[in-house]
């Protein structure tokens, strides 16, 4: 279903163990230590995982100790310019950033930068962990750009809740016993979870639900004035406003009983619905941001 057939699969318990293990193996294999992650990216809370984190605040001074260089998306020639010093094992980018606020490379910087590892022999991770699985329309966001990462990281959705995480590993990456290793992954619970999520993508034809239920999101958010622009694809949205989101995500929760997410952008509504929700549900959802915006409007005329 993922169309990803040139790639194996090693399982382990969460994304951050995903990425930890993408980022050793890339190490492993190029010999080297560098990474490349891009600003306001999050890759996880463990050790090389966060430190590819542009977060200092969940950096302890351990985390640290990796030498991690952050890059603004989109820019070829700084890419290029990093690769070319010789001394970097992996570029890791999400396929469309989640806690960062709905970011994303666009289709020239994702091949762009696909033929730039290549060239100088990087590793291209790509940490689909939030945006796989069908949430951006595609199995993978990454296949909206025609590229083949050398590692693709998945976890969140993959067992429906169930902790789980995974590394396809392109098969030009040759295997090594013992190379990776963990207790837990691959238990026989978590790939029952694993597979039934994958019979039901396929049974409910999920991924086109998300795309058809998305335009109706796109068509529908045009009629709230106060929003800026919708950043990200399929049900991995994020609704921008001239103004922080905190009282409006506050209102939704109590009042309309709608939970939303925020992200490092404090004007940015972060919307990821499940895969299986209806036309309706999103209408449902659009007439309550409306009524909520309306009452803050009215709050805010009352205070001047
Ligand atoms: C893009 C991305 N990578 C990695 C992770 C870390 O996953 P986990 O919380 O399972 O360790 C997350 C979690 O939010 C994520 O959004």
């Amino acid at each position: 279903m993922s169309q990803c057939e040139n790639y194996d699969l090693f399982l382990c318990n969460s994304g951050a163990e995903a990425n930890e293990n993408a980022l050793k193996l890339a190490s492993f294999e190029t010999g080297k230590s560098k990474i490349i992650a891009f600003e306001r990216a999050f890759h996880g809370r463990t050790s090389a995982a966060v430190s590819v984190t542009d977060n200092p605040k969940i950096n302890a001074p351990l985390n640290k100790q990796h030498e991690v260089v952050f890059l603004p998306l989109n820019d070829l020639d700084s890419l290029e310019k990093e690769l070319s010093a010789n001394d970097i094992a992996a570029v890791i980018i999400e396929g469309i950033q989640g806690v960062g606020g709905l970011d994303q490379g666009s289709t020239e910087f994702f091949r762009g930068m696909k033929k730039l590892c290549t060239e100088y022999g990087v590793l291209l991770i790509l940490d689909e962990i939030q945006s796989g699985y069908g949430r951006s329309g595609k199995f993978f966001a990454f296949q909206h750009h025609d590229i083949q990462p050398d590692i693709i990281t998945i976890a969140k959705g993959m067992a429906n809740g169930f902790p789980v995480g995974g590394l396809l590993i392109s098969d030009k990456i040759k295997a090594s016993y013992g190379l990776l290793g963990t207790t837990f992954g691959g238990n026989h619970l978590a790939c029952a979870a694993a597979l039934s999520v994958l019979d039901v993508m396929e049974e409910e034809s999920l991924i086109e639900n998300v795309n058809k239920v998305s335009s109706h999101f796109l068509n529908r958010i045009k009629e709230i004035e106060e929003v800026l622009i919708v950043k990200g694809k399929g049900l991995m949205l994020g609704v921008a406003f001239d103004f922080s989101v905190s009282e409006l995500r506050k209102s939704l929760i109590f009042d309309e009983h709608i939970f939303t997410g925020g992200s490092s952008n404090p004007n940015l509504l972060r919307i990821l619905p499940p895969l299986s929700v209806t036309p309706e549900q999103i209408d449902v959802f659009i007439d309550a941001l409306k009524r909520v915006l309306e009452k803050i409007d009215n709050k805010k005329k009352q205070l001047n």
